[in-house]
């Protein structure tokens, strides 16, 4: 089944701001992460049937340091410290996936920034169906 794609610029943003100054993005843009811990962006995600689900992140970091997230659903955290380590430059953006439990209904899926550094640049969530055991490929 396909996964659903949920665009970053069009979630909730916590000390983060809509960008469009790098190519390469989807959607309409991408969030740019204050360079802060603490930095978030929160998707809401909607599942047919409770289980785990393959997120896949979409995200650039031009630095050559390591910008980790904890990646938290309905206020529990997940996946401590999930690395988004350097790509090429801004331009290139790489994926990430991660197995998340998700309930029934309405989730709410928080990318947190646990350095100083904030987030990469996160250009969109895909969410697999529940029942799925494949990561995306995109
Ligand atoms: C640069 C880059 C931004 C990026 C920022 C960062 O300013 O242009 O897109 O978000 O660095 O370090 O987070």
């Amino acid at each position: 089944r396909a996964a659903t794609d949920y665009q970053a610029e069009d979630a909730v943003i916590s000390q983060g701001t809509v960008a469009t100054n790098h190519t390469g993005y989807t959607g309409t843009g991408f969030v740019d992460y204050t360079n802060v811990k603490g930095s978030y962006v929160e998707f809401s995600v909607s599942a047919s049937a409770a289980g785990t689900s393959a997120l896949t992140l979409r995200f650039a970091n031009g630095t050559s340091t390591d910008r980790p997230m904890d990646l938290s659903v309905n206020g529990t955290v997940v996946a401590s410290a999930v690395s988004f380590p350097a790509t090429a430059d801004w331009n290139t953006w790489a994926t990430r996936t991660v197995d998340v439990p998700l309930t029934a209904g309405t989730n709410k899926i928080r990318a947190t920034a646990t350095t100083a550094d904030g987030g990469p640049n996160l250009d969109r969530v895909s969410v697999a169906a529940a029942a799925d055991t494949q990561a995306p490929t995109r």
